[in-house]
């Protein structure tokens, strides 16, 4: 207490002194003075903080002793220079001590000046309270001051990204935690407007909501926090971008791909960001992207598979996925599998029961299976068939596993079913075949010998009895006779050669009881048949029923012949003739020809108008049998030769004539058969032919430009050099020391064609065709110039043809008979009387009159039938048929009256 009065003293003295000495100096009494100056400092937690406490005496020297204390009488030690240094806990509890470069939280530091600071490095909120500042002045004075120390905590952004993704469609709430001590305001803006909760935003405690989220909620919004105690305001600024779930936009719901070629697909997503693709297989759950042969592009989605195989038929998940969402689909993948057949057996049915022929096949899809018998077209319909209700087809399909069937069902099955069937399985992709069989079994068949004549043997000669049964499997054969079973051995003169399918049983009939019934006994498992075989002894043909003479000439005769009955007998191998002129009464010298059956039985090298006597018989394996039908003929007179036979076949055009159409444009060989020559041999042929035009159906003949050859030793002859695309009419004759053979006539057309140029280009016709054309060009001259006298001065051939109707009916007589002559109109209006009479110009000479009528050769047949027509009548007539002209008869009657001139 004294010395506290002390220094209350000292002090009173000295601001007495001051009072005195320095008034200046005096006027503040020492104290000390902390800085910054504010009794309470309020400062944010986190923060470094320095206090300073500066003596404010007259001689600092004076001031000890200073010293910074906490509100607990603690003082407060300057930073220890060992680094070494104690700390506390919240409750001021001393904690160990630990080697660090760390600042003390708390210390104190003499500054410049005689002040000491107090260094707080990280201010908690344990600091806060009243901190002292103590010093002694001049040893008797103790200063002190104090300040209290208040924290805050400032704001901080504990949760509030500056870029969010809130979800299309979804509400979301902006993130915005902020903390502070006190308590923050917080509110928002978006684009300098101040968000306010509404329908769409609400405000809550640590963000901002935001309802069903649009795309237009895009942008920056600002989150605003404020403390009102310490006045602090922070601002954050949040960009939004609003994510889309992916959404897949394309992906086809099945697809086709061919094995063993590439493959493409795509699985296309929207989304946002732009969603990321992968494939799975199903199957094997297995993502694509690390398998062999495919490839995807994650951004595209493509899916590409460098050799489809048969594995990858499975169904695939396109993933898209993105930070808003994931979303897959699912796909088919259809593999096309080109069919295979891999199962078709041989198989073997019995005649009347079921048979069933199955196909199986492999392939994507299931390949549908048909079937159809081997070298035929029509392929079988599935369920029963419309031509055949035995046959059925089923057909079984098992698309998961690419397997099918088909099985051919045949009830009542028959032999004919029996052969090669081939088993189509037919897909998308392809076709494929195999071909098996079906062998029918069926018991023995003779429906093959039913109709074959009975074995004939004579004269001991052995007898082949051959037994064949048709039958799957192969039937064995046994023979039986009279009740008996044979086996060789059991009678010499039967013997059996082989057991089946055939068996001979071969019979040497040295007796009567020989020509018998054989039976012949066919067995296999399905069964059991016979047949009778019969022997007969054979005998030669009965009598020749009839001959007919159905053709005569002079020198030959045909005959037609009736056979001896022979059902029950051999068959006829030849005809035989014998004959002999009438007179002659002895056979033995009589002539001997003999005929295959069938053949045309003529007679050749007779003499004319002799009586000759034929006498016929048959003859078979056996022999010949009797003669018979004995008849006599008499040939006519020489005359000339029959018609000779062109070998052509005309066409026939309905109502028109027939028409022999010639390969060539410019030649044609005529051919035609020898004609019986009547006694005389031909020497020569005559050939005739003109070019002519059809006039409205009839013939116009070009007699100009006729030809006319005769044709020495042969039976053709070329006809060169003629027209393209023409008519003609050709005529061949025979000729013989005698005469002419009537015509026979054909007509021949050449064709158009490419060679009418060659005939052009050939020096003689083309000379032909130019003096053809001035003659025509002159005539058609002339015809003008009479026509303009007709007229004018009423003279020339047109004045002389209109005065020809006033003539006499002799004159129009003759001149019909000369044109039917030529048998066709002469081509040019030309009839003057004066034309008429000079002789036409035909380089052909016709016959002789005398030939076609009353030869005194002709015999009484020609006037039935005339060998010869006229001319004239060819249009009408049958003149252009070109049968070999005989004399031809309807009964024996008529030729027997004939051979009696
Ligand atoms: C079926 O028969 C045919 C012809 O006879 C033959 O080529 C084929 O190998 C046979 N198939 C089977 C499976 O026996
Ligand atoms: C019996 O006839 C058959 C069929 O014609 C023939 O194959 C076979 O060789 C003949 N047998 C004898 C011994 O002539
Ligand atoms: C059946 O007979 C025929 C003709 O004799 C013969 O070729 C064939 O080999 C036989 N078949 C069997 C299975 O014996
Ligand atoms: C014709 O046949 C009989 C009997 O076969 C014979 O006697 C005669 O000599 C034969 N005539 C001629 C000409 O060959």
């Amino acid at each position: 207490m004294a010395k506290f009065k002390l220094r209350i003293f000292a002090i009173a003295v000295l601001h007495l002194c001051c009072l005195f000495i320095d008034l200046t100096n005096c006027e503040s009494p020492p104290k000390l003075e902390i800085y910054p100056t504010n009794d309470v400092q309020r400062k944010p937690v986190g923060k470094p903080l320095i206090l300073t406490c500066r003596p404010k005496v007259t001689d600092p020297s004076l001031v000890t002793d200073l010293q910074w204390k906490d509100s607990m009488n603690n003082t407060i030690l300057p930073k220890p220079n060992n680094n070494y240094y104690p700390l506390y806990d919240s409750k001021g509890r001393r904690l160990p001590t630990v080697v660090g470069r760390n600042q003390p939280p708390m210390y104190t530091e003499t500054l410049p000046g005689e002040s000491l600071a107090l260094m707080i490095s990280t201010l908690t909120p344990q600091m806060e309270g009243k901190y002292y500042c103590t010093a002694s002045y001049a040893n008797t004075e103790i200063l002190e001051t104090s300040v209290v120390i208040k924290t805050y905590v400032s704001i901080t952004w504990t949760d509030a990204p500056e870029n969010q993704y809130p979800i299309l469609g979804t509400d979301y709430t902006v993130k915005c935690e902020v903390r502070a001590d006190p308590n923050p305001t917080v509110d928002w803006m978006r684009n300098g407007d101040q968000i306010r909760t509404n329908d769409k935003y609400v405000v809550e405690t640590h963000g901002l909501l935001i309802r069903n989220v649009q795309e237009s909620d895009d942008g920056v919004y600002t989150c605003r926090a404020a403390v009102i105690e310490t006045g602090e305001l922070v601002e954050r600024v949040i960009r939004v971008e609003v994510y889309i779930k992916p959404v897949i936009t394309f992906l086809p719901t099945s697809m086709e791909a061919v094995e063993g070629k590439p493959f493409a697909t795509n699985c296309t997503a929207t989304g946002k960001p732009v969603p990321e693709i992968s494939w799975i297989k199903d199957s094997t759950q297995q993502n694509v992207a690390t398998a062999d042969r495919f490839k995807v592009n994650p951004q595209t989605g493509l899916m590409t598979i460098n050799r489809v195989s048969q594995d990858d038929y499975d169904t695939y998940t396109c993933i898209a996925r993105n930070d808003a969402g994931v979303i897959d689909s699912k796909t088919k993948l259809n593999v096309l599998v080109r069919p295979t057949v891999f199962e078709l057996y041989n198989i073997t049915g019995v005649a009347m029961k079921e048979v069933a022929l199955t196909c199986r096949s492999k392939g994507r899809p299931a390949p549908a299976i048909t079937f159809r018998r081997w070298g035929s077209e029509e392929e079988y319909v599935p369920g029963t068939q419309p031509d055949d209700d035995r046959i059925y087809l089923d057909q079984h399909f098992d698309n998961e596993r690419g397997e099918s069937s088909g099985t051919l069902r045949i009830s009542r099955s028959v032999r004919t079913d029996d052969g090669l069937y081939q088993c189509i399985a037919r897909n998308k992709g392809d076709t494929a075949f195999k071909t098996g069989h079906i062998t029918m079994e069926f018991p023995p068949d003779f429906s093959h010998m039913k109709d074959l004549p009975p074995t004939f043997s004579w004269e001991q000669r052995p007898a082949n009895l051959s037994c064949l049964a048709m039958s799957i499997p192969n039937a064995t054969i046994e023979w039986r006779w009279n009740g008996k079973q044979l086996k060789n051995g059991f009678d010499q003169y039967l013997k059996i050669e082989g057991t089946g399918p055939r068996s001979d049983l071969i019979v040497t009939p040295v007796a009567r009881q020989y020509y018998s019934v054989y039976k012949c006994i066919a067995t296999n498992v399905h069964g059991s048949i016979e047949h009778d075989m019969q022997l007969k002894e054979a005998t030669v043909p009965g009598n020749v029923q009839a001959a007919m003479p159905r053709g005569l000439t002079a020198t030959t005769i045909t005959f037609e012949i009736t056979g001896p009955a022979t059902e029950l007998g051999l068959p006829v191998t030849a005809y035989s003739v014998q004959y002999k002129e009438e007179i002659n009464p002895d056979w033995s010298t009589a002539q001997n020809r003999s005929w295959s059956p069938d053949s045309p039985y003529i007679v050749e090298g007779l003499k004319p108008q002799t009586a000759y006597t034929f006498r016929f018989a048959a003859r078979n394996q056996r022999g010949i049998g009797p003669w018979s039908a004995t008849r006599t003929q008499s040939t006519p007179k020489r005359s000339a030769p029959e018609e000779p036979r062109p070998l052509h076949s005309p066409v026939q055009n309905d109502k028109e004539e027939p028409v022999v159409v010639s390969p060539y444009s410019d030649h044609f060989e005529l051919r035609w058969s020898v004609p019986a020559d009547n006694g005389e041999p031909i020497d020569f042929y005559q050939v005739k032919y003109c070019p002519g035009v059809k006039v409205s159906g009839t013939w116009e003949e070009l007699a100009k430009e006729c030809r006319s050859t005769d044709v020495i030793e042969s039976t053709s002859f070329e006809m060169s050099s003629l027209s393209g695309n023409t008519y003609y009419r050709i005529e061949l004759r025979a000729h013989n020391a005698i005469g002419f053979s009537s015509p026979a006539s054909i007509i021949m057309k050449t064709t158009r064609g490419v060679d009418v140029v060659q005939v052009a280009d050939r020096q003689v016709l083309s000379s032909a065709s130019i003096v053809g054309i001035a003659v025509g060009g002159v005539l058609i001259l002339l015809i003008i110039v009479d026509f303009l006298c007709c007229v004018t001065v009423r003279m020339g051939v047109m004045a002389a043809m209109c005065r020809k109707t006033k003539r006499s009916p002799s004159e129009i007589d003759e001149e019909t008979k000369l044109g039917s002559l030529y048998g066709w109109r002469f081509p040019l209006p030309y009839c003057s009387g004066q034309l008429v009479k000079e002789p036409p110009p035909s380089p052909l000479p016709l016959p002789p009159p005398v030939k076609l009528g009353g030869s005194p050769l002709a015999s009484p047949l020609d006037e039935k039938q005339p060998l010869h027509s006229p001319p004239g009548s060819i249009k009408k007539d049958s003149s252009l048929e070109f049968d070999g002209k005989f004399v031809h008869s309807r009964s024996g009657e008529i030729i027997g009256k004939n051979s009696a001139v």
